[in-house]
């Protein structure tokens, strides 16, 4: 299924540390245009930290903390988006304990993360019930909103895939009350006769033609009825495609373009190659960390000529620097007409210009913590009453009810 343009969006953060300019360019800038398009949840999921850090996870309430701070700092508008911290929705676990009922093992053994994660970090023992549970949980967090779209890394996309799996299994098992088929007959009708023939129009195309926009616009017809209940619109969605109720919907990945970002080294920025500038790391810190980073190892002596291709120097130019003055680097790097520190200083005044309103509203945020536990206390309101409904739902069809 895909998701209609007023589909909401999931996403969350590990806090298992600082952020850094990766996270940043990465995934923050990517959630900033987003709140202004979707209906977005975003959230810290600390559940999550302790299926790798539950040996000690003294560090995760000030990286949630900070974490918080950092996407408000960021510009996360929490008019715009609900911000909450995972364990604050217990229902996530009840969601997460009742899809378990219905997931093989096999489907979480063979997500590629679970070994590889794993083989990375052998000094921990990761052969526990949680880790493997993992993109279980990662599964409840999403379908708990009946998110359409969520925003993730290359890295995450076999998670969604999961999850879009667990659906699928989901609907198939408990979607099929008895009189189906007369129920949506019943719902079609209650969107007026002009509605309930342009959805059999769209129905039938897509059902024999595989028609996917027949699908799209049947999705939007059926989002834009404000007189028909949530139980018809999901019977309705999934009459549309052959099957029974669509009680938990299919997400759909939006994958983030890999972030350019490029660390110190000219790795990928990331904590476990060492090579980050922190969104809170102090000016002086970050200049001294850009004027000694490596460049071109031919550019020995400030005479010899370097080839920016082969200098991380250069990366970062690709990020901050408009095109004269990349022009400017490619033409004084070749012929030795510019020494590196000259070369590092557009970049310099480049991160600190970027970091610096960041870090003022950090620091101003930090000394309101009232208002910091205000946004978070509100938006895991705000996510638990979406819960609250969604499990209502699932107990119902789980036929979880008192006799
Ligand atoms: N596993 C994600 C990561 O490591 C974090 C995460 C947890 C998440 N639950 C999620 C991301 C739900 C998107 C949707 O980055
Ligand atoms: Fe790198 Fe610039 Fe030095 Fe060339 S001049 S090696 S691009 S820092």
């Amino acid at each position: 299924m895909t998701s209609a343009p007023n589909a909401r969006v999931l996403s969350g953060m590990r806090p298992t540390g600082r952020l850094h300019l990766g996270h940043y360019h990465g995934v923050l800038k990517n959630w900033l245009e987003l709140q202004h398009e979707y209906e977005c949840f975003f959230f810290v999921a600390d559940w999550h930290a302790l299926t790798t850090h539950y040996d000690d996870p003294s560090l995760i309430p000030d990286s949630i903390w900070e974490m918080v701070v950092d996407w408000l700092a960021a510009g996360i508008n929490p008019g715009s988006a609900t911000l909450f911290v995972q364990s604050r929705v217990p229902e996530h676990a009840e969601l997460h304990l009742l899809l378990s009922m219905i997931t093989p093992l096999g489907w979480l053994e063979r997500v590629p993360s679970y070994k590889d994660q794993q083989e990375r970090l052998k000094e921990k023992d990761l052969a526990t019930y949680g880790f493997l549970g993992y993109p279980l949980l990662q599964s409840a967090d999403i379908l708990m909103y009946k998110a359409g779209l969520v925003p993730v890394g290359e890295d995450q996309v076999a998670h969604v895939e999961l999850t879009r799996e667990i659906a699928r299994r989901f609907n198939h098992i408990y979607g099929r009350e008895p009189g189906f088929e007369e129920k949506a007959e019943q719902a079609k009708r209650k969107m007026g006769k002009k509605n309930a023939q342009l959805f059999d129009r769209l129905r039938k195309r897509y059902m024999e033609q595989g028609d996917q926009e027949a699908l799209d616009v049947a999705h939007a017809l059926l989002e834009s009825q404000g007189n028909i209940t949530m139980g018809d619109r999901e019977r309705l969605m999934g009459y549309l495609e052959g099957g029974g109720r669509i009680i938990l919907p299919e997400p759909q990945p939006l994958l983030t373009k890999a972030s350019k970002m490029p660390g110190l080294d000219g790795l990928k920025m990331s904590k476990s190659y060492g090579n980050t500038i922190a969104l809170r790391d102090d000016p002086a810190q970050v200049e001294k960390a850009l004027r000694t980073m490596p460049t071109d190892p031919a550019r020995v002596r400030r005479t010899d000529p370097g080839d920016p291709a082969k200098c991380p120097v250069w990366q970062f130019h690709q990020v901050y620097s408009d095109a004269p003055t990349q022009a400017w680097v490619q033409e004084g790097c070749r012929s030795a007409g510019i020494g590196c520190i000259q070369c590092k200083q557009p970049v310099i005044d480049a991160v600190l210009a970027e970091l610096k309103p960041i870090q003022e509203r950090a620091r101003e945020l930090d000394e309101q913590p009232e208002l910091v536990r205000t946004v978070i206390n509100e938006g895991c309101e705000a996510a638990r009453d979406v819960a609250r409904e969604t499990m209502d739902e699932v107990r119902h069809a789980m036929s979880l009810v008192l006799r």
